[in-house]
């Protein structure tokens, strides 16, 4: 083992300001409650641990806001309903889960790859697929690496940086508009609409406002799209959308509607994600400065380090799926239709499949974490995700080796689909 090892000017404990969670509970219910909500989380983990403790599968009462879901925290249960081909996604869950009447942001989300029934899911897949082939991704590395030289050449000079504003935001942003094709003239108002629309994502209907406004962006990304699309239509490039318009598997294509709606997928799922997974991974070594100095001597260590940072706290916490059949764990049944919630974060740290789990080790060999699901919902990006990591991260400790935080703590988002810190103050 590596020994611990302090990273010149990082405070002793790097702790978000609202650590200490009030005790923890151990009613399943009670733990579930303070998870999902952001005022009374504090720290995740310690929840996490404590819930796979007490109730690795249970299904949910009242108290929690996933009120009769069942609720999967360990590795084997999480990965197993992951794969199996009768455990899916399709528009109930869409329903149970992310209830948000039928405006812009419904219509799109019926349209796009993940919440299809089986069988269209299958064919939307295989024609998206096609344009994430490992040529297109070869393509695709030196846009990574250039934008994250770009940006680091931005904040260069300062001296400090808000992370998550100036980097960790702009970096999967630019990547994955570049790849689709949109004029960088289209980004400052793109970025607008792209916000309210992820806004909408974790609002679950709650504040009416946040509801409008992600409705409206639904329906400018749409308008968007579509004039992006006719544009390519009638002189097609090399950029993701012209590859997603000739796509063409079994003498199928994708339709007008969902075409634009999985632009729109594409462009939200390509940058929030990656963003809140590159703040976790500094986070992560701000916390364990003896890996932040063992990575920024040994650059050959950063790609298996970036499978580390996804097993250690990746940012998309939440899978939800219903099975097609009724299933039978031990001591307990989920019926045909049941909506099942896996937290990935739980089962990425679960001691019984990575031992030491809250231990940060840079050199771990990991066999397969879930931060990308696995089987028919696996993520299509994430070769990518793991190219804009990898590319990002290095950029960033080889231009800025002393890098450290500004200040004693930082917040996470108030979110928990996706979960990542709301700012980073740095130096260096
Ligand atoms: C570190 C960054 C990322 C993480 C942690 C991540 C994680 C995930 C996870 C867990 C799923 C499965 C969702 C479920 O279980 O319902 C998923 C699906 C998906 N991801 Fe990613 N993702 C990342 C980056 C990306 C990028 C960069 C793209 C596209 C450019 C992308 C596109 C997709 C798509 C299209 C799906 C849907 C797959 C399907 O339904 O068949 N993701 N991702």
């Amino acid at each position: 083992m590596t020994a611990t090892v302090k990273q010149p000017g990082i405070p002793a404990s790097f702790d978000p300001v609202d650590w200490n969670p009030p005790g923890l509970p151990s009613d399943p219910d009670e733990i579930v409650a303070h998870i999902v909500d952001p005022k009374t989380r504090g720290e995740l983990y310690p929840l996490f641990h404590q819930l796979r403790r007490t109730a690795p599968m249970f299904k949910s009462g009242p108290v929690a806001k996933q009120h009769g879901a069942w609720i999967f925290s360990r590795f084997a249960e999480v990965d197993m309903l992951s794969r199996s081909p009768r455990v899916v996604n399709d528009p109930r869950v869409l329903d149970s889960a992310f209830n948000h009447g039928d405006g812009g942001f419904t219509s799109v989300m019926r349209n796009v790859l993940t919440w299809q029934p089986v069988e269209p899911h299958a064919r939307m897949r295989n024609l998206i697929m096609t344009a994430f082939t490992p040529r297109a991704i070869d393509r695709w590395r030196p846009i990574a690496e250039q934008v994250a030289q770009e940006l680091c050449d931005c904040i260069a000079a300062d001296g400090h940086a808000d992370l998550v504003e100036q980097y960790n935001y702009e970096l999967p942003f630019n990547i994955i508009a570049r790849i689709l094709g949109i004029p960088e003239s289209d980004y400052p108002r793109l970025k607008g609409y792209a916000w309210d629309f992820a806004q909408l994502g974790e609002a679950r209907g709650v504040d009416p406002e946040a509801v409008q406004r992600g409705d409206d962006a639904a329906r400018e990304l749409i308008a968007y799209f579509g004039e992006l699309a006719e544009k390519r239509r009638a002189n097609m490039g090399d950029d993701l959308l012209s590859s997603l318009l000739a796509a063409e598997a079994d003498g199928e294509t994708l339709t007008h509607t969902e075409l634009i709606a999985n632009c729109i997928y594409l462009l939200q799922a390509g940058h929030e994600t990656t963003q809140d997974m590159l703040g976790n991974a500094m986070v992560a070594l701000f916390r364990h400065p003896d890996q932040l100095r063992l990575l920024i001597a040994h650059p050959e260590l950063t790609q298996g380090a970036v499978e580390e940072f996804l097993r250690y706290d990746t940012s998309v916490q939440i899978s939800h799926r219903i099975p097609l059949d009724p299933l039978r764990f031990d001591g307990m049944e989920v019926p045909e239709g049941g909506l099942l919630v896996s937290f990935a974060g739980a089962a990425n740290r679960d001691p019984e499949r990575f031992p030491d789990p809250d231990r940060l080790d840079v050199t771990r060999k990991i066999s397969s974490h879930i931060a990308f699901s696995a089987g028919a919902y696996y993520c299509i990006g994430a070769a990518l995700a793991r190219t804009e990591m990898a590319a990002g991260l290095r950029a960033l400790l080889d231009r800025f080796p002393a890098i450290r935080p500004a200040g004693e703590g930082f917040e996470w988002r108030p979110t928990l689909n996706l979960r990542g810190p709301q700012s980073l103050p740095v130096t260096w």
